[in-house]
């Protein structure tokens, strides 16, 4: 995998709760190379947490950041690069990621997103009325476009390494 790879990185997509971030580091270890959470980067570089931006800034501002440090990334070394859910809906961002990465869509189902989002409140587009109600319209929304990416793997309920497991034999 490594050698095919030629510089490309291994960028994780979907949904706030598909697991792209503990996926995404397992994969990392097995193949050896580093690990990077694109959101991580963007609160690094604004110096701010997410919910933070979002209330300050608004998203179109998040967003702006987000496209540029994912840019920024796909540097042409190579590393397993989790990104936010709403990171590939940007026609930019995806073709900055079908240039310098192969694509893998963490695909879940809606128990499994939000049984694993409810654990943490860091989410400013599930702090409403109806994170559930929420999480569907994107999944109507969202699904269609992360269905281009190159790889798509079902992210179950079951332990983190096995779906790593199956996303490093679907490089191969
Ligand atoms: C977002 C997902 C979040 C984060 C931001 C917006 C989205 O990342 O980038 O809250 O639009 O789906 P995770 O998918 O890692 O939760």
């Amino acid at each position: 995998i490594l050698d095919g790879l030629g510089g490309r990185s291994i960028v994780l997509v979907g949904l706030m709760g598909a697991g792209k971030t503990s996926v995404g580091k397992r994969i990392a270890t097995r193949l050896q190379l580093p690990f990077v959470d694109a959101d991580a980067e963007i609160e690094k570089a604004a110096q701010a947490t997410i919910p933070e931006i979002f209330a300050k800034h608004g998203e179109a501002y998040f967003r702006d950041g987000e496209r540029r440090v994912i840019r920024r990334l796909l540097d042409g070394r190579s590393k397993v690069l989790a990104t936010g859910g709403g990171a590939f809906m940007s026609p930019e961002t995806q073709a900055a990621i079908a240039a310098g990465g192969v694509s893998i869509w963490l695909r879940a189902d809606l128990d499994v997103l939000m049984a694993r989002v409810r654990k943490r409140s860091n989410r400013p587009l599930l702090m409403n009325e109806d994170p559930e109600g929420t999480m569907r319209r994107l999944m109507d929304e969202r699904y269609p476009v992360y269905a281009k990416a190159d790889i798509h793997i079902i992210s179950r309920d079951v332990a983190h390494e096995v779906v790593a497991d199956e996303a490093v034999k679907a490089l191969a």
